[in-house]
């Protein structure tokens, strides 16, 4: 339901946004505890993560479409239980994946709907370091100001070193209105997308696809468009999952196959 965009292309597409502005990804952010976001997932393509996820069941990782349009089922394998990307742990295990699960409105070429549901071939084994996360199911906006947590592997300065440990960052959350002006977004955020501020702290595209969680629930996913991240006018987007019950549970409750 995608269009191919070779995986070379987007390499290079990406090359090229990286050198051409500042990019970060929890930028700002500090080390996480090790092990202390058990529902945190690299989303690996080929061996290499790619984007971020969440564990919301023993058998499915929440993350972002756009993280995937380019690879086949088969090259996406999900690492739960890291801390260190490189480093051995005790607790790490990487899962395949036996379906990626699209939103079926989600485009290359815009935000919206930006979800993507990878289930394993197998239930996660849970443990104190692999643990799903609750997501939010009730529709309605988070309180502006509300704090929440972000946490990715992304690229954590401008001059693009990749950490191999999971950063985090807390970020308020911004109305929508604000988020809409025509200097900030305007107009592109829906009441399917929320904003929080990106002032010097940030998520950014290596985080794409992991939980922006507020009150110890998921109430977004970092959505990956490409965007200037650390820049105060440019506040990170993130899709609502409550705006997303419906597709979520069914897809969940895997209807079809399997
Ligand atoms: C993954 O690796 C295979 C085999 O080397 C290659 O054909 C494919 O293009 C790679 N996929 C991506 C998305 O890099
Ligand atoms: C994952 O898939 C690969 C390739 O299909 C296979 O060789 C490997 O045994 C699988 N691993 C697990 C843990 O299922
Ligand atoms: C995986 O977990 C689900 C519940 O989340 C359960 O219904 C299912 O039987 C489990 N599958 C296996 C193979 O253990």
């Amino acid at each position: 339901m995608h269009g191919a965009l070779g995986s070379a292309a987007l390499a290079l597409l990406g090359a090229a946004l990286c050198a051409a502005q500042p990019r970060g990804r929890i930028l700002g952010g500090r080390e996480a505890g090790a092990h202390a976001r058990p529902y945190m997932a690299s989303v690996q393509v080929n061996g290499t993560h790619v984007c971020g996820g969440a564990l919301v069941t023993e058998q499915w990782v929440l993350s972002a479409a756009h993280c995937l349009e380019d690879a086949v089922v088969d090259e996406v394998q999900v690492l739960l239980g890291a801390h260190s990307l490189s480093r051995p742990e005790p607790s790490k295990r990487l899962y395949n994946v036996s379906r990626a699960v699209l939103h079926p409105d989600s485009r290359v070429d815009t935000i919206d709907h930006d979800l993507l549901l990878l289930q394993l071939s197998e239930n996660a084994s849970l443990g104190p370091a692999v643990r799903p996360l609750l997501w939010q199911q009730e529709d309605r906006d988070v309180a502006p100001g509300t704090l929440c947590d972000v946490a990715g592997w992304g690229v954590t300065t401008h001059a693009g070193h990749r950490p191999d440990r999971l950063m985090y960052a807390v970020l308020p959350v911004l109305d929508r209105a604000t988020c809409n002006l025509r200097r900030y977004h305007d107009g592109a955020i829906t009441e399917r997308l929320m904003c929080a501020e990106s002032n010097r702290r940030d998520s950014c595209k290596g985080d794409s696809g992991g939980p922006l969680v507020c009150g110890g629930v998921i109430e977004g996913v970092v959505t990956s468009g490409s965007r200037v991240c650390g820049n105060r006018k440019k506040p990170g987007i993130y899709t609502r999952v409550a705006s997303y019950v419906d597709w979520i549970q069914s897809t969940l409750a895997d209807v079809v196959g399997n």
